[in-house]
């Protein structure tokens, strides 16, 4: 299975970082990489086609990671940004094996600070059912949880709202509140979001905690650390930090979509899986 453009894919590899997602979710840390103005050059794909990721096996979402990684590779891209945990939890550690000349940065729920915050003793993970099957998060419980209770929460509806927004924002609320008002009512205080579709849903689900509990979003430390990875493997910063979008979905439809999350527009191109 290989992933193809017909467009040279990647300008100017020197600054170049790779980040890649089942859709719109890695947006949330490619606004973080923009807002940081370190001068790379983003190339970010959304595998829109393929998604959800958070539903497949761990086989098949490492497979099409796998050549996500191998088509940034080809063009040679030194730093890859596993924008996604489903990807992370599946993908993660076999890539950096199979690649060492790479450097993979990956996402993990965020247990450390959580734990550290939480007041009640427990913790909530909000995240795709892959995630939380996944070694990453079964690593951060065993590192970190510390004796306090972390709960996990599939919530297999919201990548979904991100995608395909519903027309009323009516709709976003109840399926968030039907998650989130249970878990506080637990006397949950800290709720982590370990899906990068999430952060798009922050302002509602903030909404429905009513200062209760505090939402984690970790796509600014996941930019920082990207920052710090590219710092290390030598790629280049200098100039405007700029950003190609490429999906293999709908390109007309993802523009519109990145245009608003992000609040600038970005050139998006087709990449097309064969094989
Ligand atoms: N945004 C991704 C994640 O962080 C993928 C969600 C999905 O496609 O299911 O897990």
């Amino acid at each position: 299975m290989v992933l193809n453009c017909n467009n040279n894919q990647v300008t100017d590899p020197e600054r170049a970082i790779g980040v890649f997602d089942s859709g719109l979710g890695g947006l949330s840390v490619v606004r973080e990489l923009l807002a940081l103005g370190a001068g790379r050059h983003i190339h970010y794909l959304a595998d829109q086609c393929h998604a959800p990721y958070g539903v497949q096996s761990m086989e098949t979402i490492l497979a099409w990671s796998k050549a996500i990684s191998e088509w940034f590779i080809r063009g040679k891209i030194k730093v890859i940004v596993l924008a996604c945990n489903s990807a992370s939890a599946a993908a993660l550690y076999s890539l950096r094996e199979q690649f060492p000349a790479v450097h993979f940065v990956g996402m993990e729920p965020a247990v450390k600070p959580a734990v550290a915050a939480s007041k009640t003793g427990r913790v909530a993970v909000l995240a795709t059912a892959a995630t939380l099957a996944g070694g990453p998060y079964k690593k951060v419980l065993r590192d970190h949880a510390n004796g306090c209770q972390v709960i996990p929460r599939a919530c297999p509806k919201w990548v979904d709202l991100v995608e395909n927004p519903p027309e009323s924002p009516e709709e976003v609320l109840t399926e968030v509140k039907s998650v989130v008002a249970p878990l506080l009512a637990d006397g949950v205080d800290q709720l982590i979001l370990g899906c990068t579709h999430f952060s798009f849903l922050k302002n509602v689900i903030q909404s429905v905690c009513q200062g209760n509990a505090t939402v984690i979003d970790p796509a600014v430390a996941v930019a920082r650390q990207a920052e710090r990875i590219a710092d290390t493997a030598g790629v280049h910063r200098g100039g405007r930090s700029d950003c190609r979008l490429f999906t293999t979905g709908d390109a007309a439809r993802f523009e519109g979509h990145s245009q608003s999350l992000l609040g600038q527009s970005f050139p998006v191109k087709t990449a097309r899986w064969d094989g």
